[in-house]
């Protein structure tokens, strides 16, 4: 009885306190929102295979980047763009955002 109550309350502190493991991004949005932001200057689909800015790679490159993975993007979209440091994108829509850049790479062209 007594360990129980122990065993529950535990489960009940652990779920107040959901482990900060970031969360599947939503690919649809994430999509959108790189037409929006980073469209002007990356290719965002897979069949891009230039960027309108050419120093830019186009997304479809950067997802094909051996050892590319979420937190490599991470990493890179909490830094500053070196030509643009004024791009910060939302944890939420970095989220989906990433999800997007990665769903390119098992795409064909
Ligand atoms: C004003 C133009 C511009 C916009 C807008 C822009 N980028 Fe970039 N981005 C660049 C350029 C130029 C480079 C390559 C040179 C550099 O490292 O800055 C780059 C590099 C990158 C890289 C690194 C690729 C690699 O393999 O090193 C990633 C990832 C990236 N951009 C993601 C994004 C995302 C996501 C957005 C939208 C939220 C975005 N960029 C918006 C110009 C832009």
């Amino acid at each position: 009885m007594h360990r129980h109550a122990i065993l529950a309350g535990l489960v009940a502190v652990l779920s107040c306190h959901p482990v900060h493991a970031q969360e599947p991004g939503n690919v649809g949005k994430g999509l959108s929102y790189a037409r929006a932001v980073c469209g002007e200057c990356h290719g965002i689909e897979a069949k891009d295979e230039v960027s309108p800015n050419p120093e830019a790679p186009p997304f479809k490159a950067v997802a094909g980047t051996s050892g590319m993975t979420g937190t490599a993007l991470v990493v890179w979209l909490e830094s500053p763009h070196p030509s643009m440091p004024q791009l910060i994108v939302p944890p939420d829509d970095r989220n989906d955002l990433i999800a997007y850049i990665l769903s390119l790479k098992d795409q064909k062209q």
